[in-house]
Order: structure tokens, then sequence, then C-alpha cells
């Protein structure tokens, strides 16, 4: 059983070192999670991260980190756009995500491995992965990508809440807490994500749908995508999801 350190150095930046995060996995994978918002990418992350290592770093996170910062420092300009177009639903821009990203190179070259969940979100945030991962000569293993029906996604954001303190996510009804509106880990209070509400869900799931193909289409085409249907539980999910990865580990040993 493995577990994501700290993360620091993905959430803060440079400068910041990462805690010890425990065994280091004889296979460090690396890929990136696909999918629309709310299909369980994060859920999925989770349990890959148990099983076979590999650190997490969700874009989203880094925004997300960046709006509960409480060092008194205010963000950058280009961080503040982000975060108010993350608020309303909408993408932030490719080159706020893109310099964010190269400035945390580091984590992609990590000896555990990485699941790039939330990137790339466009083509031309797909072509800048690329050249990152060639200048630091870390191949993708596989884009895996999760869809589900649109009604399902819905229902699966709008009952979301997170602790405000340690953020590790809930659902009302699919995975509620023991105690109605507090964190099973550190007793923080539950909270719902701004972009959460009803107006923000239908934004980011327009977003999405104007993006997804072309990306979709480039791993296609290289031969990285694999195709999870998520609409299960998330333990039923992962099911499929181990299946890919041990065809992988198959593929890679023979
Ligand atoms: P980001 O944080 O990446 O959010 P997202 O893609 O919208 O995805 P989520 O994290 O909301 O959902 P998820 O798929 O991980 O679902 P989860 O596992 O939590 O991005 C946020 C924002 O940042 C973007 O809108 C944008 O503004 C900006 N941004 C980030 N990256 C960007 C980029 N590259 N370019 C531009 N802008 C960027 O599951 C959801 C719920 O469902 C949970 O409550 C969970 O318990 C439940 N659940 C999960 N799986 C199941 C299941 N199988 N059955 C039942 N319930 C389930």
């Amino acid at each position: 059983m493995y577990s994501t350190g700290n993360r620091i150095t993905w959430l803060q930046g440079p400068g910041a070192n990462c805690a010890g995060t425990g065994p280091v996995p004889p296979r460090p994978w690396h890929f990136v999670l696909l999918g629309p918002p709310g299909v369980g990418k994060g859920t999925q992350a989770e349990q890959i991260i148990a099983e076979y290592g590999a650190c997490h770093l969700s874009t989203g996170d880094v925004f997300r980190y960046a709006a509960h910062d409480t060092s008194g420092q205010a963000p950058s300009p280009a961080m503040a756009v982000a975060l108010a177009a993350m608020k309303r639903g909408e993408l932030v821009s490719d080159a706020t995500v893109v310099e964010l990203v190269r400035e945390r190179a580091q984590c992609l070259a990590c000896r555990y491995g990485f699941l790039l969940d939330g990137f790339p979100r466009t083509l031309e945030q797909a072509h800048a992965l690329d050249g990152i991962l060639a200048r630091i000569g870390r191949p993708l293993d596989a884009a895996i990508n999760y869809f589900a029906p649109e009604s399902l996604i819905i229902e699966r954001l709008s009952g979301r809440r997170v602790c405000q303190q340690c953020r590790t996510g809930y659902h009302v009804a699919n995975k509620p807490p023991r105690v109605s509106g507090r964190c099973d880990a550190c007793g923080g209070e539950l909270i719902q994500r701004e972009d959460d509400k009803p107006e923000a869900i239908r934004t980011r799931l327009r977003a999405y749908a104007a993006t997804c193909d072309p990306v979709l289409e480039y791993y296609r085409r290289q031969g990285l995508l694999r195709e999870i249907d998520a609409s299960s539980d998330p333990k039923a999910v992962f099911v499929h999801t181990r299946d890919v990865i041990q065809k992988l580990n198959r593929a890679v040993s023979s």
C-alpha cells in the first residue's frame, strides 16, 4: 500500500521540497487521466496511488491551493485571473497552465512516477506536455480516459463535498462521512466547491466538450489512449483501471 506524500513541490512550485513519500514503487508509472469534470478521476487516482505508487499531480489542486494560501501573500496577477476563471467554471488560459506545469517539471521526473490529473485539457497543452516530457526523458505510458453519462456526472458533482482543511473528498450519497458535515480523517468542515454549484457545473461541462476531442484523438493516434467506462461504483471502475495497468505491465515486461 503506497501513499502520495505532501506534494508540496507540486502545490507550491519550485523552492518547496516534498517530504519523503515512503517506498519507491518498482515500476514508476507515467499516466495522464482524462475525462469530464466529476467523472471520478480523483477518486480513481487515490486507488491507483494506493496500489501502484505514483504521485497525484492535479492542476486543479494547484489552483485550489493558491486560492486558500494562508501566507498572506496576494496571488500574482496571472494567478488572480486564473482563479476568477476557475470560480466561474471556465478553463484557465493555456499559457498560465503550461507555465505552471513547466515550473514543476521536477515533479514529472519524480522517481515515484506521476498521475497527471486535469492536464492536458487542450491540444496546445498536450503538445507542451510532450515537449516537457521529452526534455526530462519520461515518456507517457498511457492516457486513461474515463467516460460516463452527463446526468451521472451532474449528480456526482452536485453531491461532492470536500474537507476545507485536508481536501479529502466525499459525496453526500455515494461516500458520506461518518458524522454529517465533518471530515472522517481530520474532523475539518466539509464544504461544497464553488465550481460545483449548478451554473459553474454547466460551464465546466461545456468547456470540456469544446476541447476534449482533439486531445483524445491525439493520444489515440499515438496508441496511448485507454478508455474506461466510469458509470459504475468506484471499486468496480477500479477493476477496469487495474486491468489496463496490468496489461501495460505485461507489455513492458514481455
Ligand atoms: P480540476 O480540479 O481538474 O477539476 P475537474 O476536471 O473539473 O475534475 P474534478 O476534480 O472536479 O472531478 P473528478 O473527475 O476528479 O471527480 P471526483 O473523483 O472528485 O479543475 C478545476 C478547474 O481548474 C477547471 O474547471 C479549470 O478552471 C482549472 N483547470 C485545471 N486544470 C486545467 C487545465 N489543464 N487547463 C485549463 N484549466 C484548468 O468525483 C466527483 C464526485 O463523484 C465525488 O464526490 C466522488 O465521491 C463521486 N464519485 C467518483 N467516482 C464515483 C463512482 N464511480 N460512483 C459514484 N460516485 C463517484
